[in-house]
């Protein structure tokens, strides 16, 4: 028996990295997931990893920030599953290292889109299923956020704006009995690779502010944060933000 047998999901972002690792972690729960990616190659193999492993979900090519890519995705997720339980915004096209004097409109623009605007248009697109049965939605925020990165500008705002409609639809939302959350993870993943490669010194600097002293697992540290808030074990929860960072939050 799974925690989530029956249920269905949608990850976006499950390409790699976190959302692959909520991804595998809710299907191996028993619910069917809809892998939901810009790019069709990581979206088939996290769903071929998904099968392997005796799951169920689907391959669903999608950039988040289109509107008419958004809506298809979620037509798609509810034709194959039947109905959408879970919601998880996690994609986000990652850009930053700009000072605020040099951010252009192009650069907030793709990050906004991505980011805020694909979190919204899932929200709003799935919103008929989840209020049928009363459905589950993790955001994902960062604490580039919540602290305010220096040269991460587009990329903070973006993410607080996550939050905020985070919080605004568990308000609207609690009485079709809908939870709507966000987590703010630290977590090694293909993009903070990349990341530490190119910022040896800041990386170095960040671990001396994580207590746990290491970046999280996708699939065994930030994942199984994410299944309970959307397992029935939280039910009383809406409207919050987790830090899942190893607590780097209580060092800042
Ligand atoms: N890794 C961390 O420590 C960390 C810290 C704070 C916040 N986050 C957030 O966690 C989430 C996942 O981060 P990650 O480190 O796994 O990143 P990642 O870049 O490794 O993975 C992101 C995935 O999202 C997909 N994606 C990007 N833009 C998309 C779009 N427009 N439409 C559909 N898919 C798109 C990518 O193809 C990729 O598969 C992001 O929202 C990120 O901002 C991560």
């Amino acid at each position: 028996m799974g925690r989530l047998d029956g249920k269905a999901a949608i990850v976006t972002g499950a390409g790699q990295g976190i959302g692959r690792g909520i991804a595998l972690v809710l299907a191996r729960e028993g619910a069917r997931v809809a892998v939901v990616d810009i790019n069709p190659d990581t979206a088939a193999s996290t769903v071929k990893e998904i099968e392997a492993r005796g799951g169920r979900a689907a391959a669903i090519r999608c950039d988040v920030g289109v509107r008419a890519q958004a809506d298809a995705a979620i037509s798609a997720a509810a034709q194959a599953f039947g109905t959408i339980d879970i919601l998880v915004n996690d994609a986000q096209r990652i850009i930053g290292e700009i000072n605020v004097e040099d951010m252009t409109d192009d650069v907030i623009q793709q990050s906004l889109q991505s980011g805020f605007m694909g979190t919204f248009y899932f929200m709003q697109g799935c919103f008929p299923y989840l209020r049928a049965n009363g459905g589950k939605i993790v955001n994902v925020g960062s604490a580039a956020g919540t602290e305010g990165m220096a040269r991460w500008g587009a990329y903070a705002a973006t993410k607080e704006a996550i939050r905020a409609i985070t919080r605004v639809a568990a308000k609207e939302w609690g009485k079709y009995g809908i939870n709507v959350n966000a987590i703010c993870p630290a977590s090694m993943t293909p993009a903070i690779e990349i990341w530490m490669k190119t910022n040896p010194d800041v990386f170095k600097a960040s671990l001396a502010h994580m207590p746990l002293g290491r970046y999280g697992d996708p699939e065994n540290d930030i994942a199984p944060v994410v299944l309970a808030l959307v397992s029935s074990d939280f039910n009383y929860v809406t409207g919050q933000t987790i830090m899942v960072d190893g607590g780097a939050a209580i060092l800042r």
